[in-house]
């Protein structure tokens, strides 16, 4: 693969959207001397484009535009799963790609990730494809215990999903999810969720992170723990099947694979982000390379960075309803404050998030 930086530094990353994952990757790549180009429908004064060293704003079927982005940098990533693919497919025939469009075909439908884990010998929650109000009965049926029905694809932070009982108005659920590609999944009673992550370079080695462990509420990622405290088989089992799904898409760059620790002690797949994760946020100061950098490192070809935990650290989620703590926070000490420059402070909107040292 050739590469966006040299050793000196002078390659420039394209990154596709404007939020603070973008953002975040741009300040890594700043602090090793790449320049990046952040391309999206509203670029200009965006978390990413704030930071970034060029932006274009523009649709993502603005084929002329993406021509012209493309050709500004040395390689593209994405900091969100759901670029359409005619759109990696323009900007891989002139630069370089990553993730890669297996990855992102996988990761951006939720049948399609099951489908690829359990292939893998990876177990998943059960699930059933859902088409129609008359697929929805059949499954419930079948499974006639608890669910959540979800829309494949364009869900984030617990939108476009409806839990559902035995004895519940399937009708109604189906038209809350409001889509005929959907996905009917049992609820798992969990001990607890983690997620992996790895980087994987163009040469297929592979580099872990510490696990993490994840608390949500409303869908919505609150709180992560890390290095996540749980049995070393389980942390094992967790890494080696984030590399069997990273192998099986030919991934360049980040893969994060999301899991619960059901009740009965088993590691089920939930699903996978091939881009940065918010449950490993901690690693911007509680890794020798953050997430981030690792990222910046492999697309410039500059070999992976260590990832050993400095100590135990907890990352907490600012959302809109939690801005007026921001003052109180600004002065707490052992407090690592991120804002990502949003304007508008709604509910439920990622607005922040804060990272403390728990110890050794
Ligand atoms: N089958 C399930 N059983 C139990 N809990 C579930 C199940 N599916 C989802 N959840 C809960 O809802 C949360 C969000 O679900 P999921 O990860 O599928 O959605 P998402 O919208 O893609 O979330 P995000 O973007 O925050 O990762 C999970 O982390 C978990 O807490
Ligand atoms: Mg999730």
């Amino acid at each position: 693969m050739t590469t966006a930086g040299t050793q000196s530094g002078t390659g420039r990353i394209g990154i596709l959207g404007s939020g603070q994952l973008g953002r975040m990757i741009a300040i890594a790549a700043a602090q090793l001397g790449i320049d990046t180009h952040v391309y999206a429908p509203d670029a200009d004064g965006s978390p990413a484009g704030a930071v970034a060293t060029t932006t274009t704003t523009a649709s993502y079927e603005d084929i002329e535009s993406l021509r012209r982005f493309a050709a500004d940098v040395d390689v593209v990533t994405s900091e969100f799963e759901n670029v359409p693919a005619a759109t990696m497919q323009v900007i891989g025939e002139i630069c370089l790609a990553s993730p890669g469009v297996a990855a992102l075909q996988a990761a951006q439908h939720r049948i399609a990730e099951k489908t690829l884990a359990a292939g893998l010998g990876i177990a998943t929650p059960r699930f059933w494809q859902v088409g129609s109000l008359a697929d929805l009965s059949v499954a419930m049926k079948a499974l006639d215990a608890p669910a959540i029905l979800k829309t494949c694809r364009l869900g984030y932070d617990g939108k476009g999903q409806v839990r559902i009982s035995p004895g519940d108005d399937l009708g109604n659920a189906l038209a809350e999810v409001g889509s005929d590609d959907a996905i009917l999944e049992e609820m798992i009673g969990f001990d607890g969720e983690i997620s992996a992550l790895l980087a994987r370079d163009a040469d297929g080695h592979i580099m872990h992170f510490p696990v993490s462990q994840n608390r949500h509420e409303n869908g919505i990622l609150v709180r992560t723990v890390a290095p996540a405290p749980i049995v070393p088989a389980l942390e094992e089992a967790a890494r080696t099947a984030a590399a069997a799904l990273a192998e099986a898409v030919n991934l360049v760059g980040l893969l994060a694979v999301e899991f619960f620790v059901a009740t009965d002690g088993r590691l089920l797949f939930n699903e996978m982000a091939p881009r940065p994760h918010n449950s490993f946020h901690w690693t911007i100061e509680g890794c020798a390379t953050s997430q981030f950098a690792q990222l910046a490192r492999v697309l410039a070809g500059l070999g992976f960075g260590d990832t050993t935990p400095y100590g135990r650290w907890q990352m907490d989620n600012l959302l809109g309803q939690h801005m007026k703590d921001v003052p109180a926070l600004l002065s707490e000490a052992g407090t690592h404050l991120h804002l990502y420059g949003k304007p508008e402070a709604r509910q439920d909107r990622k607005m922040g998030h804060v990272t403390r040292r728990l110890g050794d």
